[in-house]
């Protein structure tokens, strides 16, 4: 009976958790599917403790509780710039636990099996600790260099590539010998040394990666974490793991998918470790000097710009999450549709620094869904609007991406804010974005720089309009 009420709970939980991806996908239904997940994860944690055989409760509550309190409060504390961190951290838990458990497993006692099912269990464990133990260490190395404790740059050792297929096929012949070694005493040695060395290739592999390509690197190690979920699920014979650790696994690999073709690399590259050399550099314009002449216009101008016009498409970038403009953006836009100017918003897949940033940004401020575009629906409009007002971006709205082959980022799909009558492009300075890249939009004839904080000037353009 209580086999069965278990079962249950787990099936309930996994079409939970698949309702929750649906929902997430859009964001009329993201907080829908929010709760889906966290009644999904309740129901798997009630589950997951009934099933203890002989469950010692006070080990587990000595884990449980401190783990939740510490998740909470890093939750609810952290800056939504640095989320990529948060969850670079996160997925090394993930590493780190699958590498424990197989461990756990390995070494304590063990079950009766027949020798097929003895045979599948060592190549799970085996399996598992390699991906939880590259998890783990890739997983630290981002987080380290998300947060700047450690430098963007990536680190080019002559002959990588040689370097971590000799790590590869070192660590298959250690599999090898760990399946036919005669008992645990033996075996937890080629175990332990290729968790080592996976352990090193996950550092190499994501040290080798450039700044400006880190956030697939997240998504990657968010797809890995879920495999080394996976193969702890299978270790431990648990359905609910493993069907979670598939569903996250597959969808960091096709949010990584998505990321890639947003900034034009390569998945197979990517998926290689053997991409982002340029990535993080802050090349500038060829001889340094400035492009051309750079017109700027002030808050009060830049609002009745706007007033007069019949269209306008906005486009958000990372300084407006860092300003938290959105409110006052919000109060902006009320009050140029309710005098009658179309406003739209135009999001590219990688503005800002994490997936759906920019979404989450907007949403923050109630400002309505069914204005607020995806690059490839709205890229065909700038031509046919009064003004393109771009907040805080700069590499997702750079035309050489599309028109000089020498750009670090040429070829990345970006946003035509180029082709409106006028383009007001809001930000502190003339400084590059994250890939380091000078920006000629700048310096087109029909561009106007409003320079300030965006919440400052945002305000302000606030205030010429009220008055
Ligand atoms: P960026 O290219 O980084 O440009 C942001 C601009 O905002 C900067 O040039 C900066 O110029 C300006 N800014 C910063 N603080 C500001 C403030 N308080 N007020 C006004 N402006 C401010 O950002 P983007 O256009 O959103 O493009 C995203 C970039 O990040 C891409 O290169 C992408 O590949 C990368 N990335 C994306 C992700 C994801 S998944 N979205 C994750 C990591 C990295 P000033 O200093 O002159 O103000």
């Amino acid at each position: 009976m209580k086999t069965s009420l278990i079962t249950i709970a787990y099936i309930a939980a996994s079409a939970l958790f698949i309702l929750s991806l649906g929902g997430l996908s859009k964001q009329e239904t993201a907080r829908r599917g929010n709760w889906y997940g966290i009644i999904g994860m309740l129901i798997a944690l009630g589950a997951t403790v009934a099933a203890m055989k002989d469950g010692n409760y006070a080990l587990l509550a000595g884990a449980l509780i401190p783990g939740l309190i510490v998740g909470g409060i890093l939750a609810s504390r952290v800056q939504m710039t640095a989320m990529p961190q948060l969850v670079a951290a996160l997925h090394s838990f993930v590493g780190m636990a699958a590498v424990l458990v197989g461990f756990a497993t390995y070494l304590g006692p063990q079950e009766k099996m027949t020798t097929a099912e003895q045979n599948i269990h060592l190549v799970e464990i085996f399996i598992g600790v390699c991906i939880g133990a590259v998890t783990f260490t890739g997983s630290v190395i981002a987080f380290l260099k998300l947060q700047g404790t450690m430098s963007g740059k990536p680190l080019m050792i002559p002959g990588r590539h040689l370097i971590n297929l000799i790590m590869l096929f070192v660590t298959i012949g250690l599999g090898v010998a760990f399946f036919v070694s005669p008992d645990a005493a033996t075996g937890q040695w080629p175990l332990l040394i290729a968790t080592i060395i996976t352990g090193i290739l996950g550092a190499h592999f994501v040290m080798a990666i450039g700044g400006a390509d880190m956030p697939v690197v997240v998504s990657m190690l968010n797809s890995y974490s879920g495999w080394a979920a996976s193969a702890a699920g299978f270790m431990l014979s648990n359905d609910l793991l493993i069907i979670t650790g598939a569903l996250v696994g597959s969808s960091g690999a096709i949010l990584s998918y998505i990321m890639c073709r947003g900034m034009n690399r390569s998945f197979v590259s990517v998926m290689l470790g053997g991409f982002g050399t340029e990535g993080g550099t802050t090349a500038t314009s060829a001889s340094g000097e400035p492009q051309g002449e750079v017109r700027s216009v002030d808050a009060p101008t830049a609002a009745s710009m706007l007033q007069q016009s019949k269209k306008v498409i906005i486009v958000p970038g990372y300084g407006l999450a860092v300003a938290q403009a959105q409110h006052s953006l919000a109060e902006v836009v009320k009050i140029l549709t309710e005098a009658g100017t179309e406003v739209k918003f135009a999001i590219h897949p990688v503005a800002g620094r994490l997936p759906g940033h920019m979404n989450v940004l907007l949403a923050e401020a109630n400002i309505p869904y069914d204005i607020v575009f995806e690059m490839d629906e709205i890229n065909n409009e700038f031509n046919g609007t009064d003004v393109s007002w771009v907040i805080g971006a700069n590499d997702i709205v750079n035309p050489s991406a599309l028109d000089d082959p020498a750009s670090p980022i040429a070829g990345m799909p970006v946003l035509h804010v180029w082709e409106a009558r006028d383009t007001i492009v809001m930000k502190r300075s003339m400084a590059s974005g994250y890939a380091g890249v000078d920006n000629p939009l700048f310096y087109k004839e029909n561009t106007l720089m409003l320079f300030g904080d965006a919440k400052k000037v945002v305000d302000e353009i606030l205030t010429a309009m009220r008055a």
